[in-house]
């Protein structure tokens, strides 16, 4: 009695206040958000694989079946608990760019150097042993010719018996990854992904670093873009050549993504591959360009950081490049010096090298959503809608495209940045869910030869149509 007598306010009040207090403390964290939701979106009428069986009947399901069946965290509302001190996409992003990962999914690399028709190329770096990495000592004769022996830890050039005998007929799935702007095989976003495709999953994992990334020396004085898919389409025909019998997967992460995304979109029905996994992906470079030049964190950090290893690989690549008259004239008018921005390093140089005018032009014609609707290869999309790279927010990201295309899914989440999704533990919140994904596919889908994709005609995007003579549908 005496205890509650020195109460100065009623009970109910207290109650109030402590419900207020945990009200507010849940809205903190709302608002801070470490918490991630997914918002699935999906196709109207989505594609069915059907797989006939002996007795004539057809099991059918969608991609959306098969994230409900065994993918818990792409599921519509899925919540997941982020590193509470990364607070936005910002956040995220910076903390990717910051901590390298290096000790952690420790991958050992081989090497191809592989020779595009133009007589340029680049490196095809497949996940070997450790013990493979270790215990073959190189020759100068395993390092190509004109390329460094020097080359990054962790991998080795493939020796020239292990090239020559590499060809198989076996069934096993081969994934092949595209790396983000200036980035390579060493990078943590790719590592997370492959350590468990490769380690759970038992699948052949393959990075094609771009013209000039990954120690990579050109042989060409040409480096690349988001809208050049001539060298991923010649190392997913080399890759089909050795392996005509294995079943092949991309993943493409942010430019690497619109690089993949162009490609499914330019060849259509006649793409390679089984499944088409899209991270990050700028969808339209426009937009992203203008919310990163004009944001300020963006402008100020992201856009000059980002530039200042594209202007390395021109210094270090600069006794091929100079061969090529219109770098040289760009470089000579000081150019070089004038580059401080991304946009300043595509108007001089990414776009003039392959015959556009200026930036605006090369990301007009660049961009993956131009050739969206000309995908027929199943694609899931990941994105965030906190990404300041991309130009986060629900209009850099292709949802309404999604509902209009049966072959698109598209995970989107509240928080993660550009290629940040960092979880509470610091590992990469798609590494897992997305490892699962793309093998119950292989299981489901990719490994079986009795399973077809059907979709109805008319549930499918307009595309280019030449119909009496006359281009009809958007132009791609
Ligand atoms: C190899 O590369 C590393 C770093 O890239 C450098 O520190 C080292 O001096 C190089 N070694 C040789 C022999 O060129
Ligand atoms: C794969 O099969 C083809 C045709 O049966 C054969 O010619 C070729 O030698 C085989 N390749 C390997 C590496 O076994
Ligand atoms: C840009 O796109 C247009 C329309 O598709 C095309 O005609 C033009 O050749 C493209 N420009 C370049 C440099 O690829």
């Amino acid at each position: 009695m005496v205890q509650v007598s020195m109460l100065w306010m009623p009970l109910w009040a207290y109650l109030m206040i402590y419900g207020l207090i945990i009200f507010f403390f849940l809205e903190l964290i709302l608002a801070y958000s470490c918490i991630n939701r997914v918002t699935l979106v999906k196709a109207d009428k989505p594609i069915e694989f059907s797989s006939s069986s002996d007795d004539g009947k057809a099991e059918k399901f969608t991609l959306i079946d098969l994230i409900s069946e065994s993918v818990p965290e792409f599921k519509d509302g899925a919540l997941s608990l982020f590193n509470p001190f990364l607070i936005n996409g910002h956040a995220h992003t910076m903390f990717a760019g910051i901590r390298k990962f290096s000790r952690s999914d420790k991958l050992y690399f081989g090497r191809e150097i592989v020779k595009f028709s133009d007589g340029g190329s680049a490196s095809l770096d497949r996940i070997i042993s450790y013990d493979s990495y270790k215990d073959v000592t190189l020759t100068e004769e395993d390092t190509p010719k004109g390329q460094t022996s020097n080359i990054s830890q962790n991998t080795r050039y493939l020796t020239r018996s292990e090239l020559s005998t590499q060809a198989s007929n076996d069934t096993k799935p081969m994934i092949i990854a595209l790396h983000g702007l200036s980035g390579s095989s060493a990078e943590a976003y790719v590592r997370c992904l492959f350590s468990r495709l490769h380690g759970q999953h038992e699948f052949e994992c393959f990075v094609l670093n771009s013209r000039g990334c990954g120690q990579t020396r050109l042989s060409t004085p040409q480096l690349f873009n988001g809208y050049w898919t001539d060298d991923f389409r010649f190392a997913l025909k080399h890759l089909h050549q050795l392996f005509p019998n294995r079943p092949i997967y991309a993943v493409g992460f942010s430019l690497g993504g619109s690089i993949l995304a162009n490609y499914l979109g330019q060849y259509g029905d006649d793409s390679l591959l089984k499944l088409g996994c899209v991270i990050a992906n700028p969808w339209d470079l426009v937009h992203s360009s203008f919310c990163f030049e004009n944001d300020f964190i963006s402008s100020k950090l992201y856009s000059p950081i980002m530039t200042v290893p594209l202007k390395q690989l021109l210094i270090t690549h600069f006794e091929q490049l100079k061969e090529n008259p219109i770098f040289m004239e760009a470089y000579e008018s000081g150019s070089y010096d004038k580059v401080y921005k991304l946009k300043d390093f595509d108007d001089y140089f990414t776009s003039k090298l392959f015959g556009f005018n200026c930036a605006a032009e090369y990301y007009r014609n660049g961009s993956s959503l131009n050739r969206i609707f000309n995908i027929r290869t199943p694609t899931l999309i990941i994105n965030s809608l906190d990404d300041p790279i991309v130009g986060g927010s629900d209009i850099a990201v292709p949802i309404k495209e999604t509902t209009l295309h049966p072959y698109l899914t598209l995970v989107s989440t509240s928080l993660g940045g550009h290629l940040g999704w960092f979880k509470w533990d610091n590992t990469r919140w798609y590494a897992d869910p997305l490892s699962k994904l793309i093998s119950e596919f292989h299981d489901k889908v990719g490994s079986k030869d009795n399973v077809e994709i059907v979709v109805e005609e008319k549930n499918l995007p307009l595309v280019n149509k030449v119909v009496n003579g006359r281009l009809v549908g958007p132009f791609i």
